[in-house]
Parts: C-alpha cells; structure tokens; sequence
C-alpha cells in the first residue's frame, strides 16, 4: 500500500477522503484524525477491536500466523538465544546491545539498585489480606515520593533516565520484597555481585539455583511487551497526561492484576487444581467449557489478537518437560494441563473458535516449579513486562503523543428541569 493512498468514505451524498497508510508488514489504516472536523462523525470502537492508537516500533504481532517480534526479532530466538538483560535493552535503547553496551548497561542497573528502607515499612504496613498486585500498586506509587524529581520526567532526559534505571533495578527487589511480607518472612538485601537474575532468587529464596534462574531469564523474556495491550494502553494513557513515571507504571499493574489480563496466569492454576481435586477429567471438563449453561471457562485459552497459537505458549510449553526434569518435580496439573490442550486442540468447538492456549496457560506450570506461589504469578508477569511499559512510555513521549481523550455517544436523558426533592415521584 502506498502512503498516498486514500480511503473513500461517503456521508448522504458527500465523499471525504481519509489519508491511508500502511504498517512495515502492510498493515493497513485508515487515518481518522481529522474525520470528526470533517465530517461530524466520530467512530464507534468498544473495546477498541478496531483501532490503533499509535505508530510504534516496539513490537510486532502477527495474530494470524503466530508470530511475535521485539524491534524485528523473533521471540523464539530471543527466547532461546538472548538474555533478559539483552531484550531490556533492545527494548528501550533499539538494538541488542554489544558486550560493552552491555557491561554498561549493568553498571547502570547496579548504580540504581535499592530500595529505600521505607519501602520495607510501608510492605508491613499493609494488611495481611492485600493481593500481592496491591502491593506492587502501593510500592510504584511511593517509588515517586522517594524521587519527587521524577515529577519532571516528562520534561527532562536526565531524571527521566534515572527513574527508567532505578525502576528496572529494583523490580527484583519489589518483587522479592512483596513475597517475603506476603510469606511473613525476613526481607534479603541486594547483593550487586550477584546478576540481575540470581539476585531475584536470592532475595526471594535465600538461594540460586543455576535452572531455575536460566528458566526464569526465559520466562521473562517472553513476557517483556506485547504491543498494545491492556495495561499498556493504560500506561501510555496515563502517561500522556504527563504524570511521573513510577505513577504510569502503578496504572499499569492495576490493570494487569485483573483477571482477562496478567491475572489470568493465576486463573489458569486454580482451574487446573480445581480439576485435578475433582479426579484429572479433562474430557469433562472440555464439555463443561462448550456448554453455555455451565459457568465453567476454559482459562488461558483464546486470545484478543492471536487466532493461532501464541508463540509465547509454543516456547513455554517446550521448556515446561526440561525444567520440571532438570528440577526432579512431578507435577500432576502438567498432564491435566496437556490433556486438556490436547482435547481442546482435536475439537472442532475450539479449532472453529480459534481458541489456543495462550502466554499463561503454562506459564503458572513453571513459576510453580520454581516455588513461586500462586498469588504472586501476575507479579512475576508485571515484573517481566516492566521493561515493555517503559519502553513504550517513552515512545509515547519520544512521539510527543496528545493527552488520550477518547469520546463517547451520549445515550442518556435528554436536557430536563431539575425537581425539588419534595416532588419526586418515589
Ligand atoms: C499480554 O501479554 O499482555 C497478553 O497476552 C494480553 C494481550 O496482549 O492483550
């Protein structure tokens, strides 16, 4: 498609011409920034099926085919060949970095690691009974009050850059923060001899374990962004209100921790424990997954954007065997969780609706290997997709991108008289 092309739109007898243009992989749009003063009309998008809201040169999906790409790479080869620390990289800085880049990086990880003592307070703080993604909520917000310059880093690249490093270096520590208070267990400092990694295992366990690290690395990789997703869009929506940092990436874990998003890796593992405490029958309850009346659902099956099999459920599923292996640890809810995708994947109910399995349908499967417990699986999701939120709040603020303003249809009542309370019919 070439970017002279246009689209043709007709209202009563009148033609308009939208602008048109087309992404690297002819993905194609129509331009609809000047159609409200144009024409009159806005359009209607519930739940944004339709639309894009940015030009980006993050991430590529490829929902119909399978496929994903950070800045061009295929998450398989990422996943098999980089590092996390390679893919932060080549998130926010554009390119895989050379070792020297590399070592600086980590310099750079180091020179912002530690977690203000308050921080530790405030965890305990916190009631007993707060989920593990209230905490992580809590903790982004009071990150800004231990760094009230980051109110400028909108404005300025220098404060912006150090809220992006003192960020990323300290989501071990968070994470590992959030477990032990939730664990009611000693808190482990940062040991900056230690990789970024390792050091997470051992804030959180007091131990590494060269598996269960390497597993990790994986899994946060194939976390790392993901395009236009929820809590995303909720990041770059708050933060084009030019609102700091560490409050746009707060907004993002409070629309990950739902349920339909990062909340669902969590979903995923008490279904398979409900199902295997009611005896491990799968085909049962594929048949409660096609019956209407039954409330039963399928978790981590089906995707917003992928009409195939996720990639990032493919390189999960390969690595679920080896780790549990290389970890002596049989799982019960692995067979439970194979016999359903394969139930699933020979009914035409699925196949029809295009319903894979999707990122956290094995994903819980291995954090549950590596002792991770339950509630804290959509932390570990936020954790791997913190660098994705900033590299795409600072695109958004790289593009100099409007505050989000979406518009709505008035359906409501018509202008009326306000009555006095005395005559109100009750
Ligand atoms: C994600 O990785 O954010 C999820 O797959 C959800 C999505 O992309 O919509």
């Amino acid at each position: 498609m070439a970017n002279t092309d246009t689209v043709e739109i007709k209202i009563g007898d009148k033609t308009f011409l939208l602008p048109a243009f087309a992404g690297t992989y002819d993905e194609k749009a129509a331009d609809i920034s000047k159609l409200l003063a144009e024409t009159g009309f806005v359009t209607y998008d519930i739940g944004y099926k339709n639309t894009a809201t940015t030009r980006s040169t993050i991430t590529f999906i490829d929902g119909d085919v399978g496929t994903l790409e950070h800045r061009g790479y295929p998450i398989e080869q990422l996943a098999d060949q980089a590092s996390y620390l390679e893919v932060m990289h080549l998130l926010l800085h554009e390119t895989l970095p050379t070792q020297a880049q590399l070592e600086a990086f980590k310099e750079a990880l180091n020179a912002h690691a530690g977690l203000p003592a308050g921080i530790y307070t405030l965890l305990d703080a916190l009631p007993d009974e707060i989920h593990p993604m209230g905490m992580l909520s809590v903790v982004m917000n009071a990150l800004s009050g231990y760094h009230p310059e980051a109110e400028d880093s909108w404005a300025n690249p220098e404060v912006r850059w150090d809220a992006i490093y003192r960020l990323l270096a300290n989501m071990p520590a968070i994470t590992a923060a959030i477990y032990r208070r939730s664990q009611k267990l000693p808190y482990v400092a940062y040991d900056p001899s230690l990789d970024y990694v390792s050091n997470f295992l051992n804030m959180m366990f007091g131990k590494i374990d060269k598996v269960a690290a390497e597993a990790l690395d994986t899994l946060l990789i194939l976390h790392a962004d993901h395009e236009q997703n929820c809590s995303t869009s909720t990041v770059r929506m708050v933060g084009s209100s030019h609102v700091n940092l560490y409050a746009s990436i707060a907004a993002g874990c409070n629309a990950l921790w739902g349920p339909l998003h990062g909340g669902a890796n969590q979903e995923v593992l008490e279904m398979l424990e409900a199902i295997r405490l009611d005896g491990g029958d799968t085909e049962k309850y594929i048949a409660k997954a096609k019956d209407k009346a039954d409330p039963f659902r399928l978790m981590g099956f089906g995707h917003r954007v992928y009409k195939n099999y996720d990639p990032r459920a493919r390189v999960i599923k390969k690595y679920v065997d080896k780790v549990l292996d290389e970890l002596h640890i049989e799982d019960p809810l692995v067979e439970i969780a194979k016999g359903l995708e394969s139930a699933a994947l020979s009914d035409s109910y699925f196949v029809d609706r295009k319903l894979f399995p999707n990122v956290d349908f094995y994903s819980g499967i291995i954090y549950r290997a590596l002792g991770i417990p339950v509630n804290l699986f959509t932390v570990m999701f936020a954790f791997g997709r913190l660098p994705g939120w900033i590299s795409q709040w600072k695109e958004l603020r790289e593009h100099n991108e409007p505050i989000n303003r979406p518009r709505q249809i008035y359906m409501g009542e018509a202008t009326r008289d306000y009555t006095p309370i005395a005559q109100r019919e009750s």
